[in-house]
């Protein structure tokens, strides 16, 4: 667990390369333009194994990047147990990711598990949707689109928090 006033969050989806490094891309870009960068360390995983050691599918990388975020260097891995005493934040992408979350969440954990939107829109269960078997680019920007929004919530909540 982090210092006082050093945070660390992991993003979470299924497969770790399309949903969850996109928000690890652009949740760091915004922390660099609220100068939080040095207070809140990044990491994104999956729940499922499948996509270990990949880079961010191209299209996601390609959304991203056209969207002013670069991705390419990330590259995916699995959730693990051990993952509840490193981070302070474990936010899923979608319901199911955080269902996957709650079993593998160790009862000594005293962070915060719950669902990236709930900063955006709280109190809603909302879901980023899965982009990975849609036509078109149209579901991966609304992968980016729905990740700014929380974002910038997830910000706002954090400064409060540093400034406390
Ligand atoms: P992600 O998307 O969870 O946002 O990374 C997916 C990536 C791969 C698969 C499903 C979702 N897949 O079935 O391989």
């Amino acid at each position: 667990m982090s210092e006082q006033n050093q945070f660390n969050v992991l993003m979470v989806c299924l497969g770790n390369i399309c949903r969850s490094p996109t928000a690890q891309g652009i949740f760091e870009a915004k922390l660099q333009q609220a100068g939080l960068a040095s207070r809140v360390k990044v990491d994104s995983a999956g729940t499922a194994a499948w996509h270990t050691g990949k880079a961010p599918d191209p299209r996601s990388q390609t959304v991203a990047l056209q969207r002013g975020y670069q991705i390419g260097h990330l590259r995916a891995r699995q959730a693990t147990r051990d993952d509840f005493d490193h981070f302070d934040y474990v936010l899923a992408m979608d319901t199911d990711n955080l269902n996957d979350l709650k079993v593998l969440e160790p009862s000594h954990f005293q962070g915060h598990l719950g669902l990236f939107l709930d900063f955006a829109f709280p109190n809603q269960q909302r879901s980023v949707p899965d982009p990975y078997y849609t036509q078109g680019d149209k579901g991966f920007h609304e992968v980016v689109d729905l990740i700014e929004q929380a974002s910038e919530g997830l910000i706002k909540e954090l400064k409060k928090q540093i400034t406390e």
